[in-house]
């Protein structure tokens, strides 16, 4: 009841107020910003994943503007030196307006990522668009084998016959590298799992799926017995350390996310940025009013 009413009146809020809970969780407005938060986490022994806020475009000519930014943030990124790679939205470069627009602006960042030797992930947004995010991935996989990755949402129930389906994209010497999350978007019952325990299961399959065909999973979660879970597989298959991550959101559970790294797990942050934060933070609350309750902690409880 009061998440919803947080929900609905947060987009009416002043920005500044706003921003005083969102900054946690954001790296700041400008790639600068991203490089040094970025290269903080690197001191601390984390790689990162930056991403550029922004999702869902109206018109095409915005994904223009987006692709050269995502070009500018990998130049000065590699230049910076950062240990991590890039993540990005398809929406944000038009997928559901024109599939091959967004398709060449997305091959041109992977292609200039793979000029570096470095990595793209493919973010999964709502389900309208799994099926064209998923052909995005191999078309880009087909032409750039170890410089892309996808998200894939333990919430949706397609989700471990995906895996399967896309086993032929498999190789030994370059495995199938995929980011496993819960899911953020709300999802009709009908194709997602809602139950709390019946996503951790389902989780924890996906990932062991993962594992038994030598894939490289990145175990996105800030839930305890998720990561738990996670290694106790990790422990069962006697996965060697460079053959999975640990993956969290800037900000979030730091104290869990230290003391995986203190053990030796890999981790990689996922370090949004951007002039658009803003209407990402009011959407994911929107989407997700489950979120304003982490809201009303950052206010109240500091
Ligand atoms: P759960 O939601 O059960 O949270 C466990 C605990 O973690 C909470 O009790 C809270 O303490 C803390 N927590 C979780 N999220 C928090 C937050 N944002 N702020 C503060 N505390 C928080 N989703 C998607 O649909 N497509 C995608 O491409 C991605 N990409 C992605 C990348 C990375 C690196 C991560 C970590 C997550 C995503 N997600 C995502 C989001 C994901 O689907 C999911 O919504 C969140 O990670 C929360 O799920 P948890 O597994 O953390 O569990």
């Amino acid at each position: 009841m009061v998440n919803k009413l947080i929900a609905k009146i947060l987009p009416y809020m002043p920005q500044k107020l706003v921003w005083q809970f969102s900054k946690e969780y954001i790296a700041g407005e400008t790639i600068d910003d991203a490089v040094k938060a970025s290269k903080e986490l690197n001191k601390e022994g984390i790689l990162t994943t930056i991403d550029v806020l922004g999702e869902f475009i109206k018109n095409l000519g915005e994904a223009e503007a987006n692709k050269r930014e995502y070009l500018e943030v990998i130049e000065i990124a590699e230049r910076a030196g950062v240990k991590g790679n890039y993540s990005l939205k398809p929406t944000f470069f038009g997928l559901l307006i024109d599939t091959e627009t967004a398709y060449g602006h997305i091959r041109e960042i992977v292609a200039k990522a793979a000029s570096h030797g470095n990595f793209v992930r493919i973010d999964m947004e709502d389900s309208p668009c799994t099926d064209r995010e998923i052909e995005l991935f191999r078309r880009l996989k087909a032409e750039f084998p170890s410089n892309v990755g996808l998200v894939l949402q333990a919430y949706l129930k397609r989700t471990y016959q995906d895996i399967k389906n896309m086993k032929d994209l498999h190789r030994a010497d370059i495995p199938l590298n995929f980011r496993l999350c819960k899911g953020i978007y709300v999802e009709p019952a009908s194709i997602s799992y809602k139950n709390y325990d019946e996503i951790n299961h389902h989780f924890l399959e996906d990932i062991e799926l993962m594992l038994q065909e030598g894939m490289y999973p990145a175990i996105a979660t800030h839930d305890k017995p998720v990561v738990e879970g996670a290694l106790k597989l990790i422990e069962k298959y006697q996965v060697p350390k460079d053959r999975y991550e640990f993956q969290m959101l800037y900000g979030v559970t730091p104290a869990l996310r230290k003391s995986l790294v203190d053990q030796g797990h890999t981790m990689r942050v996922y370090v949004p940025f951007g002039k658009q934060w803003f209407g990402y933070c009011t959407r994911r609350i929107k989407e997700n009013p489950k979120m304003a309750s982490v809201i009303m902690k950052a206010i109240f409880f500091k």
